[in-house]
């Protein structure tokens, strides 16, 4: 394949021959070069128990490769067929309250389930067999979305299989009864057969039980995904799997699963109904391209239009899907592929945009979606480009995430997207690109690391941030933040201990507030005030009111070389940008001046991506170059709603 990839998954098998060569031909008008195929097609491919019927799919592949489209060919083992839960009754999943599901959606298998394993192995060996040497076929796309909607599952087979890995992981039972703190409410095991997995209960279940029990479902699934992998391997064709949304897809540990991804594919959908979804949108965009090391990445589905599972299904605005598209695409993405090529006319997902919608090529959406391939086709030699090296990075713990949001924390108004959210998006609206980072990873290069809310964070993680701030790094960290090891105990000492001595200070004590009450910075700060007492810190802002008024709010920490912030609060947005904007100016972090806060920019490649999300146009002085997408000289306006692809070289930031 040359170029950027372009196009979406497809499913012939719910269509006449008629319209498949329809497709094929508007897929060439459009510049299609890519689709996913085969996705849920489980039942066609293998009929009956051990029978397999591919002259269909080979048809298909035929006619797409003799046009000039390549295939994602997909492993379909997120849809088994009918025949195989009639064969395996006990392969359905169970869920937490002990429901066992049945038929009729998807995900529908356990990922631990013997029966669903062998089966997995038998078909995918045969695609491999079959496809692995087809020219047509260029990559695997294994199952779809692991991890949702089925995250943990509760079956006999999982339990199973969780007492297997706990003897992996504790070797002893009292390794495994000091981790979980099982003196609390007596529950102390005696045999491995006694532990359960952590079903819903009339009360809190054992939180490190629970913390353990994800991470036990997020290696069943990447051991399915695995085993898909190793079939697979031998074609020399690259293998992924497509991520439910990086952000939203709480149930998997993804930096556990990208070294295990020949490309990283990411889905992302809009929340429609969300005005500034087009930050959240650079936040998943930007996570998947951390995930994929800096390199490139694949957007795998976004949509052209309104999904069908939100409560309303909001249409995109003018220009959105393009600017969508080209986020992605200047956040690192080598392709701009949705779900679906062309809208089904029966099943759950009829009311869903596609590429083809049901009003067909007669249509606005058609139209730009044609337009949409050719901006790509002059796009063409971004491929295999990096963003340019971000300075600042963000703490993004899936382990954290899982822990914070467990039952029973100081406040229900603690949520780790929440805080990542508010960090991430002052910092889009300084228009400065970042990174995700593991908090165990190498951040040296960083000028400077924000930790939101890393509730959870072992000794090796915490001396690893220190060791960042020791040799001249800027970190900053929100509140509850460093409280508890992967064991969900709290460190030793005041709060919060793994971060004490590199932020200079301890708290006393939490006052969470309530629903609707404030405290005041300069603005109203929301959800959270404590008792900060100084350890070396100094007070850059204390309270000016609430239950720590005159304590500190704001601390700044030297050691060593470098600086550690503390923030005490979530403050008003105002207040949040003008502390960041402290911070970055510390810490001589690059970034341009004078752009309206609505205009995205990021560069990749030499080229600098104007993306205005505003319905006015914006003015952008001190750049210039060919815009790839007009093929004009750039005149120094980004239209309203418009994007520009500048090259710039080199050149440094307006
Ligand atoms: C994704 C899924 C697709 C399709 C899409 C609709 O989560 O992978 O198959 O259902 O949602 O938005």
């Amino acid at each position: 394949m040359q170029g950027l990839a372009f196009g979406g998954d497809y499913n012939p098998e719910q269509w006449p021959l008629e319209v498949q060569e329809e497709d094929v031909r508007l897929m060439r008008e459009a510049g299609v070069n890519l689709v996913s195929l085969g996705i849920f097609a489980w039942a066609r491919m293998e009929p009956r128990d051990g029978v397999y019927a591919f002259e269909w799919l080979d048809e298909v592949v035929d006619r797409l490769h003799a046009s000039g489209i390549s295939v994602n060919l997909g492993t379909p083992t997120a849809a088994p067929p009918a025949w195989f839960f009639r064969k395996y009754p006990d392969a359905f999943p169970v869920t937490r309250d002990g429901t066992r599901i049945g038929f009729g959606g998807r995900e529908t298998a356990c990922s631990s389930h013997p029966g669903f394993l062998a089966a997995t192995s038998r078909l995918v060996g045969r695609l491999a067999e079959r496809y692995g040497d087809h020219p047509g076929v260029v990559m695997w796309h294994v199952h779809n979305e692991y991890g949702a909607p089925l995250g943990e599952c509760y079956c006999p087979a999982s339990v199973h299989a969780w007492r297997d890995w706990l003897r992996t992981r504790y070797a002893s039972l009292d390794a495994l009864n000091e981790a979980w703190g099982t003196t609390f409410w007596g529950q102390t095991y005696g045999e491995w057969a006694e532990i359960d997995a952590p079903r819903w209960s009339h009360t809190v279940v054992n939180p490190a039980q629970r913390l353990d029990y994800a991470r036990f479902a997020n290696h069943e699934h990447l051991a399915h995904y695995r085993l898909q992998r190793s079939l697979l391997a031998g074609t020399g064709k690259p293998v992924t799997t497509n991520f439910a949304g990086t952000v939203n897809c709480k149930s998997m540990d993804l930096w556990s699963w990208a070294p295990e991804l020949d490309v990283i594919a990411n889905d992302h959908y809009l929340v429609a109904e969300r005005e500034d979804n087009h930050i959240q949108l650079a936040m998943s965009a930007d996570l998947s391209r951390s995930l994929a090391g800096g390199g490139p990445w694949m957007i795998m589905e976004h949509s052209t239009g309104a999904v069908s599972w939100q409560d309303r299904g909001i249409a995109k605005r003018p220009g959105e899907m393009r600017r969508n598209s080209l986020a992605h695409v200047a956040r690192g993405s080598d392709s701009v592929l949705f779900f679906q090529w062309r809208a089904s006319r029966f099943g759950a997902e009829k009311f869903h945009s596609a590429m083809v919608p049901q009003a067909g090529t007669d249509s606005q959406l058609w139209r730009d979606v044609v337009a949409l391939g050719a901006d790509l086709r002059g796009l063409a030699g971004l491929r295999g480009a990096r963003v340019d090296a971000p300075e600042v990075a963000i703490v993004w713990d899936w382990e954290s995430y899982w822990a914070l949001e467990l039952e029973w924390r100081p406040s229900g108004d603690l949520s780790y997207l929440e805080r990542v959210e508010a960090f991430y998006e002052a910092l889009w609206r300084e228009h400065v690109t970042v990174d995700f980072v593991h908090p165990s990873a190498d951040i040296s290069r960083y000028r400077v690391v924000v930790a939101p809310s890393s509730y959870l964070l072992a000794d090796a993680s915490a001396k690893n941030l220190q060791r960042y701030v020791e040799t001249g790094g800027t970190l900053l960290v929100s509140y509850f933040s460093g409280i508890v090891d992967e064991h969900d105990t709290v460190h030793h000492g005041a709060y919060p201990g793994a971060l004490r001595d590199v932020l200079g200070l301890s708290v006393e004590e939490f006052h969470p507030l309530r629903a609707d009450q404030t405290v005041t910075l300069d603005r109203p700060a929301r959800i959270w005030s404590e008792r900060v007492r100084l350890h070396g810190a100094a007070a850059v802002r204390t309270f000016g009111d609430g239950p720590d008024a005159g304590h500190p709010a704001v601390t700044r920490h030297a050691l060593g070389a470098g600086t550690a912030w503390y923030l005490a609060t979530a403050p008003h947005p105002a207040d949040l940008r003008a502390l960041l904007r402290q911070v970055l100016d510390g810490a001589a972090v690059q970034r341009p001046h004078g752009l309206p806060e609505t205009l995205e920019l990021v560069r990749r490649g030499g080229h600098a991506f104007l993306i205005n999300h505003a319905d006015t146009p914006a003015q952008v002085p001190g750049i210039t170059g060919q815009d790839l997408l007009t093929g004009a000289p750039f005149t120094g306006e980004v239209p309203a709603g418009g994007v520009a692809v500048i090259s710039v070289g080199s050149s440094p930031c307006p």
